[in-house]
């Protein structure tokens, strides 16, 4: 069967990366393939997991090149000369212009720990969210994945799941808990159903 060759990218630990290879390994992702790890430092942790895994992994740090347009061409150059026809942000911490994003239209992905439109947009990324969350003092939050596109967390959503808040929850108590309850499962099966759309073309 024909596979979507899927690029992730990532900037730190990797656990959804993690999610995303064991998913594969135990079949749940037949229509895709993770065929490249980009990373936007070489201590993203997740590069470790590449490895591992036998997955191809390439490092583009911003800051090597003289403008964003250089650096997305750079990225974009990578893309193509691996065959990648989908992309996975997997706390990918690095800035993406529209003129990217827009190149990829509906072949782009990213996980976000809340449900959209709460807790999103600028600012809203790591412990923040979850600080936000439990300050706010909502009984509920959860993950979403969702498009990207121009907008911050603003593109179409694919999946969301919800996760309570328990009583005596910290940001850390609660990130762990929306990772293991929400975005390990919500973010292969998204992969998934991206996947199998581009194979149809859709
Ligand atoms: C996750 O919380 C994800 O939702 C956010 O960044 C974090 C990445 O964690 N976009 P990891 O590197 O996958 O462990």
């Amino acid at each position: 069967m024909l596979k979507t060759k899927i690029a992730v990218f990532v900037s730190g630990g990797g656990t959804n990366l993690q999610a995303l290879i064991d998913a594969e390994k135990r079949g749940e992702i037949p229509n895709g393939e993770i065929a490249l790890v980009l990373a936007s430092n070489d201590g993203a942790y997740a590069l470790t997991r590449a490895a591992e895994n036998g997955i191809k992994s390439v490092v583009v740090k911003r800051r090597e090149f003289p403008s964003q347009a250089i650096y997305e061409k750079k990225m974009k150059d990578i893309l193509a000369e691996n065959g990648i026809e989908m992309i996975v942000l997997a706390g990918f911490m690095s800035l993406l212009s529209e003129d990217f994003t827009a190149a990829y239209p509906k072949r782009i992905v990213n996980i976000h720990p809340s449900l959209i439109p709460s807790f999103c947009g600028k600012g809203f990324y790591g412990l923040h969210v979850h600080e936000a969350a439990l300050e706010y003092g909502v009984k509920v939050t959860g993950a979403t994945v969702h498009y990207v596109n121009e907008i911050p967390d603003g593109g179409e959503i694919i999946l969301q799941k919800a996760v309570e808040i328990l009583e005596g929850d910290t940001p850390e108590l609660l990130q762990r808990r929306v990772m293991e309850e929400a975005e390990w499962v919500l973010l292969p099966k998204a992969v998934e159903m991206v996947a199998q759309k581009l194979q149809k073309g859709n």
